[in-house]
């Protein structure tokens, strides 16, 4: 959908791996709807990913950029200056990983270096990004920022492992960033909380397959995709929502609110008595 709710406006986004991470898709639909963007990912996600095709696909350009380095953070912010020429208007901060999901540790045996390592990547790295661009000052009055969470911050879901202590983290900097960077400089911070999706971070979670469909039987809207997150998130980079901050908003096709549905109890063999169903 093109449309011109950015026109004029710069930022940054963090995370697009392949054609089916969210951010790849936020970055499309922010260059269709009139901004310019600088993308960034981890060196060595370079090499694995296809972040090159992106890049021509908007115009841009690619800055590697280890989430968790402030030197890499310091650079970016700096070669974002030179390439859109001032200051930037928006960031999507697009990234997680965890070790111990990764080399399939139980919650209740987590390494411990593991752990401290999934949360710089995932949680530590949201505070970096800020604290670096507040005090290089490189966000315009009224600039965005969004980072990307998971409702196992608030419920238990046992395979998400140790990223539910993450994605909790990751929220509390948008409400505690976001209190100095709205009193500094009217700069809103905050996290959406998307519906599972099949991405490369969304397959590493074991039992991932029965997490989306329980969740799509679960949602009165089903989940949400991509797509329709990327479109979310440029209503958020843009001015209709200037007066939104420190909120982690659920954007999940109503499952956050849904004790249970029709759907999920006939699954279970009863029948019920909704008509809609
Ligand atoms: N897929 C889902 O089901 C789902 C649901 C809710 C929230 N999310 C969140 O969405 C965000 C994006 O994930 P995705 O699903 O698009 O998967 P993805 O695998 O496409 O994206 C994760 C990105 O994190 C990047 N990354 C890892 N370590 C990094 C580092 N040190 N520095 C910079 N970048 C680094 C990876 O290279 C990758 O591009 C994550 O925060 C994820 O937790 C995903």
């Amino acid at each position: 959908m093109e449309t011109n709710l950015l026109t004029g406006k710069k930022g940054i986004i963090f995370g697009a791996l392949d054609e089916s991470s969210i951010a790849w898709k936020v970055a499309v639909n922010c260059v269709n709807n009139g901004a310019k963007v600088l993308l960034t990912n981890a060196p060595i996600a370079l090499r694995m990913g296809n972040i090159n095709d992106l890049a021509k696909i908007c115009n841009s350009k690619v800055i590697p950029a280890d989430a968790t380095c402030i030197i890499d953070i310091q650079n970016l912010f700096s070669e974002a200056e030179i390439y859109f020429g001032g200051k930037i208007d928006f960031i999507l901060h697009s990234i997680g990983m965890s070790l111990n999901v990764r080399k399939k540790r139980s919650y209740t045996d987590l390494n411990y270096d593991y752990l401290m390592k999934g949360l710089d990547v995932s949680a530590v790295s949201f505070h970096k990004v800020l604290q670096v661009a507040y005090k290089l000052d490189v966000i315009n009055d009224f600039g965005s920022v969004l980072a990307l969470t998971y409702i196992a911050a608030q419920r238990t879901f046992p395979d998400y492992n140790d990223m539910a202590e993450n994605k909790s983290y990751l929220e509390s900097i948008a409400r505690s960033f976001g209190y100095h960077y709205g009193k500094r400089n009217n700069v809103r911070i905050n996290t959406i909380s998307q519906s599972p999706t099949f991405t490369t971070a969304g397959k590493g979670v074991s039992g991932f397959d029965a997490f989306y469909d329980y969740a799509n039987k679960i949602s009165p809207l089903g989940n949400a995709s991509a797509e329709d997150c990327a479109k979310y998130c440029i209503s958020l980079f843009s001015d209709y929502s200037k007066m939104v901050t420190m909120q982690n908003l659920f954007h999940d096709g109503g499952f956050s609110n849904t004790g249970i549905s029709n759907d999920v109890i006939e699954l279970f063999g009863n029948k019920t008595d909704d008509k809609v169903n």
